[in-house]
C-alpha cells in the first residue's frame, strides 16, 4: 500500500460497518499540541540526554533526584500544553461508530482532556505518583526532591512504564481483546518500534480488521497497512470524522 493524505473513500466505508473500531495512539498525536515526540532530539536543559536513556529503572536507582526533575519538567509541559484537533476528533469518533477503544502509549492525560473515555493507558501516566517498591498508587509531596511513600519510606517514582518493565497486566489483556475483536484498527502518530504495542496491528490484522496507519512519515509497517495516511493526525482525523460524519 502506498502512502496517500487523501482519506479513502473505502476506508469511510469501513468505518461505516464497522461493529469494533480500535485506536491505538503513540506521542505523534501530542505533536501538534507541543510536546515533543519521544525520539525528538529533547530541548534546552535536556539535550544531552536521550529520553531512552532516562526512563529506565537503573536511571532512577542511579540519580532518583535527576529522573524526578525531568519528570517535572514534563509534567509542566504537558499542563501547558492543550488537547488539539487529533484527540478532539478521536473522542468524536466514539459517538459515531457502535464501538471504540481508544489505547494509548502517551502517558499525557490529552485523550482524557479532550472528553475520550476509558482511555486504556498502556505506558501508565505521567500524573500518577507510586511507589517504587511496591508499585501502589500513592500521592507524593511535590516539594521535596524525591517524594517518599506514607506507607513504607521508599523512594516514590512517576507512574509510567520504563524501558524493560512489563505492561500492566489489565491494560495488555484488554488492548489485545480489543485488536483481536475489531474490524478497524487505527495506528496513529506512533513509530511502531516498541513492542507489545506495535504488535496490536498485526493482532489485528490476523483477525481480519483493516489496518490503518496515520503518520507523516510512514513507518516500516506502512507497505503492510490497507491505508496508509501520510499525514499529520490533527489534519487526516477531523477529515475522517467529518466524512464519516455527513
Ligand atoms: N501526526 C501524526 N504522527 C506524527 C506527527 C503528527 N503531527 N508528528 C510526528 N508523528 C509521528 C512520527 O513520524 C513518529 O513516527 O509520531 C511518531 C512518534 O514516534 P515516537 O517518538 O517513537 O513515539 P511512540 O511511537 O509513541 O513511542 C512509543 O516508546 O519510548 C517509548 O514509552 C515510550 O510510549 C513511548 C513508546
Amino acid at each position: 500500500m502506498t502512502a496517500n493524505s487523501d482519506i479513502p473513500q473505502a476506508l469511510i466505508a469501513a468505518l461505516r460497518d464497522a461493529r469494533h473500531v480500535c485506536i491505538l495512539t503513540g506521542a505523534g498525536v501530542s505533536a501538534e499540541s507541543g510536546v515533543p515526540t519521544f525520539r525528538d532530539a529533547q530541548e534546552g536543559l535536556w539535550a544531552q540526554y536521550r529520553a531512552e536513556d532516562l526512563a529506565t529503572p537503573d536511571a532512577f536507582l542511579t540519580d532518583p533526584v535527576l529522573i524526578w526533575r525531568w519528570y517535572r519538567w514534563r509534567r509542566d509541559l504537558v499542563t501547558e500544553a492543550a488537547p488539539n484537533p487529533g484527540h478532539y476528533a478521536i473522542a468524536q469518533l466514539a459517538d459515531l461508530v457502535p464501538r471504540l477503544t481508544l489505547v494509548t502509549q502517551n502517558v499525557d492525560n490529552m485523550h482524557q482532556r479532550a472528553g475520550s473515555r476509558d482511555v486504556i493507558e498502556f505506558h501508565g501516566n505521567l500524573f500518577e505518583d507510586r511507589c517504587f517498591a511496591d508499585g501502589s498508587l500513592q500521592v507524593g509531596d511535590d516539594t521535596t526532591a524525591v517524594p517518599l511513600c506514607s506507607d513504607c519510606g521508599s523512594n516514590l517514582r512517576p507512574g509510567v512504564v520504563w524501558f524493560g518493565e512489563a505492561i500492566p497486566e489489565q491494560a495488555l489483556n484488554e488492548s489485545c481483546a480489543a485488536a483481536a475483536d475489531c474490524d478497524v484498527f487505527l495506528s496513529v502518530g506512533t513509530s511502531s518500534l516498541v513492542y507489545p504495542a506495535a504488535g496490536l496491528a498485526d493482532l489485528a490484522r490476523e483477525n481480519g480488521a483493516k489496518v490503518v496507519e496515520i503518520n507523516p512519515n510512514p513507518t516500516m509497517h506502512a507497505n503492510s497497512c490497507d491505508y496508509s495516511l501520510a499525514a499529520n493526525s490533527g489534519v487526516a482525523l477531523p477529515k475522517m470524522v467529518n466524512l464519516l460524519a455527513r
